[in-house]
């Protein structure tokens, strides 16, 4: 498999990382390119030993799946940029959020294998969940040699694109609510005295631990929260301030915007 990065970014360098890291893709099967920042490009090659070329032309040649990272406002060009010098079996797949299989098509006409996917930053350690759908054309063979692809940086699911937004709003912008909520806390801590250190270690870990129960005993998170809850204790006093607070309805309303946004994203890519 050869790979050509469109976008040298964070979600291209993530992706990059977790893909060397799984040890099933080797620097000399990745090729990437950017819109023009050539010391970026230095930089990816020095670190991870990937190649680099500034012509797309160069990083498209002998390409099997082109993962294409730029920000959605960027697609429409890029893509445009990529079709006269893409193979017709060439896989094209998007990370983008808000960018709509329909309008991949209409820019690139005679690619076939069409995959969006919503991966995550934590890519970088192989621990990201990434959504994937599957262009309406796509042979089954080229799918699958995607979600393998995104298999060596985490978890996969195969959603239909109606639920892409929902999708970006979840696990695309997940991480960030995740991060919001890790610094109040460490905010709390400080205001109780803890060393800085040893409250981060001590979210990072709850913050984990957390995680692998919601995973590996499949319970709810409401009934795991109940047998952490003792009637009058302390867990019971902080959900009492969260809920007269309204985090919960804050959280939904939170994620719901994200999904509208995503849908604004695709309309605003879809019009250019
Ligand atoms: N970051 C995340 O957590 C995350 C998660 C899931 C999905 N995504 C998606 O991943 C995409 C990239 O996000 P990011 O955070 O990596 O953005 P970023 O760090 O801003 O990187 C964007 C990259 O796109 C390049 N670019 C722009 N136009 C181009 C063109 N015409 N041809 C080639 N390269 C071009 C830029 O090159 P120059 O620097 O030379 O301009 C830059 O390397 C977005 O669509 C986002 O929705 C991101």
């Amino acid at each position: 498999m050869r790979i050509a990065l469109i976008g040298a970014g964070k979600m291209a360098e993530s992706l990059i990382a977790g893909w060397l890291a799984s040890g099933r893709i080797a620097p000399g099967q990745i090729a990437v390119t950017n819109r023009r920042n050539d010391e970026r490009l230095k930089e990816l090659e020095t670190t991870y030993g990937v190649h680099t070329h500034r012509e797309k032309k160069e990083v498209l040649a002998g390409a099997t799946v082109v993962v294409v990272a730029v920000k959605p406002a960027d697609m429409a060009e890029a893509l445009r940029q990529l079709a006269p010098w893409l193979a017709p079996e060439t896989t094209v797949v998007s990370v983008a959020a808000g960018v709509r299989l329909a309008a991949m098509t209409a820019l690139l006409p005679q690619t076939r294998s069409l995959v969006r996917a919503m991966p995550n930053t934590a890519s970088r350690l192989r621990q990201s969940v990434t959504a994937l759908c599957r262009g309406e054309h796509c042979p089954a063979e080229d799918f699958y040699r995607v979600r393998e692809l995104f298999g060596l940086v985490g978890a996969t699911v195969e959603v239909g694109e109606d639920d892409f937004d929902a999708v970006t709003a979840l696990s695309g912008s997940g991480p960030a609510y995740v991060y919001l909520l890790v610094e109040a806390m460490l905010e709390a801590a400080r205001d109780l005295g803890l060393p800085e250190p040893v409250a981060r270690e001590l979210t990072v870990w709850t913050v984990l631990g957390a995680g692998h129960m919601l995973r590996h005993t499949g319970l709810a998170p409401a009934e795991l929260r109940r047998q952490v809850t003792s009637p009058n204790g302390t867990t019971a006093a902080a959900l009492a301030v969260l809920e007269e607070m309204k985090v919960p309805t804050a959280v939904r309303r939170a994620v719901n915007r994200a999904a509208a946004r995503a849908a604004e994203l695709a309309a605003a890519v879809a019009a250019v």
